[in-house]
């Protein structure tokens, strides 16, 4: 994924809840190649240590315009004009109103007038605050000024209300600096990604069959994550009425048989294989010519399995791709999914509880926790195409350490 090796962010933290989540966002830069340099303001150390952004940065932590120390080391000018990139995270409504009215009354809001890099702001506040006509009014200001406003989400909010005011997490921001530092980079030119999403409808005579709620949001959440990054997608999907995204080939099936044919033909000539769709563990052992007839209390229908198109793929000797499962489960879903791992010899498979309301099956958000052999990952609560993009920036890193 875009790598930011060499690149030096100056990581404003300004007083609100969700500096804590500054630490992994510190993190995720870091090990991008990224040079952080942490400023805070009195308000922010209420809610994280100096202590801790200084051993997570590596770098000793600014947060004193007027300490002789801290200057002689690196004056506010100097340090002003080291950054490529000024991101204020969490952004609050008291720093957000001194930046857009030009205030240097602390080292931030110095920083910010002193530097000629781009300044990006990720506004973390109460709701009501952040609708406050004063607040629009200077993010308004920020944004004609040419200011980057990353965010906010919306949600459930830290003091119970609910609305716009979230940070974006940690993931999505790195994702902007992504994007701000390459806005048009491909990394995955080159790269062909083969995608099964949605259900399969498995029939039962010319009128009914059997299927599941998958609505394939995910997998061409996917497909979409991919191709904006340069890959070559093909997207085989069962039976949905999403959108086909821009520069993604598209092979629609019904069947769980029929998909299986198209995945092991596409998947022998990918070198990423995501296996994001619902298939149907059976299928009727015959498909009656004409329509079922209700003539008895009761119906046996005889089903039989269906191939297991994941387990072909990945179990393929020559022209193996590097092959993602998915696991949808109600329970036990860290059992689960690493069995899944095994039996199938996955390289990494994304899991997900479908029993919670408001993510995976239908919903339009989802949280994942990825595992492979000797680890996981947690992907937290968030849209599915901001999930998809972080989680196809995850296997694209994970596939290159196999080449
Ligand atoms: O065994 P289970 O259906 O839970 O496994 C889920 C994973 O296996 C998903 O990646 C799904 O796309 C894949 N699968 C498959 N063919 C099947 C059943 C599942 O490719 N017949």
């Amino acid at each position: 994924m875009a790598g930011l090796h060499g690149k030096k962010i100056i990581l404003g933290i300004s007083g609100g809840i969700a500096a804590y989540k500054c630490a992994e966002l510190t993190r995720r830069l870091k090990e991008q190649g990224a040079q952080v340099r942490v400023v805070m303001t009195n308000g922010a150390k209420a809610f994280i240590t100096p202590l801790t952004m200084q051993a997570v940065s590596g770098e000793p932590v600014s947060d004193d315009l007027l300490d002789p120390a801290a200057e002689a080391a690196m004056g506010h000018i100097e340090l002003a004009k080291w950054a490529d990139l000024i991101l204020i995270a969490p952004a609050s409504a008291d720093v957000i109103a001194r930046v857009a009215h030009g205030f240097a009354n602390d080292l931030l809001s110095t920083l910010v007038l002193a530097t000629d890099a781009p300044v990006a702001l990720a506004p973390a506040m109460n709701q009501q605050m952040y609708k406050a006509p004063a607040t629009q009014t200077n993010l308004d200001l920020l944004n004609t000024r040419g200011f980057l406003l990353w965010g906010p989400n919306a949600g459930d909010q830290a003091c119970g209300d609910v609305g716009p005011g979230r940070m974006k997490e940690p993931h999505e921001l790195l994702h902007e600096i992504q994007q701000h530092f390459q806005p048009s980079a491909q990394p995955l030119a080159g790269i062909s990604v083969c995608i099964t999403a949605g259900p399969t409808r498995e029939a039962l005579d010319p009128v009914r069959y059997i299927t599941n709620h998958s609505s394939g949001k995910m997998g061409f959440a996917l497909a979409k994550a991919a191709a904006d990054l340069g890959a070559k997608v093909d997207l085989i999907a069962g039976p949905v009425q999403l959108p086909t995204p821009a520069n993604v080939t598209r092979v629609n099936v019904q069947s769980a048989c029929e998909m299986y044919k198209a995945a092991l033909e596409q998947a022998q000539q990918s070198d990423i294989f995501i296996g994001c769709a619902a298939v149907a563990d059976y299928r009727a052992a015959d498909v009656q010519s004409q329509k079922i007839k209700k003539s008895s209390d009761t119906l046996s229908i005889e089903l039989v399995k269906n191939p297991d198109i994941i387990t072909e793929v990945a179990a393929l000797t020559s022209k193996r791709p590097y092959t993602i499962g998915f696991a949808a489960e109600t329970q036990d879903v860290a059992q689960y999914a690493k069995d899944k791992l095994k039996r199938k010899n996955l390289d990494l498979i994304c899991a997900n509880n479908v029993a919670i309301q408001g993510q995976g099956f239908n919903a339009d958000e989802n949280a994942l926790t990825i595992y492979w052999q000797d680890g996981e990952e947690d992907l937290p609560l968030a849209a599915k195409s901001t999930l998809a993009q972080t989680l196809i920036a995850f296997i694209y890193q994970k596939y290159q350490q196999t080449t």
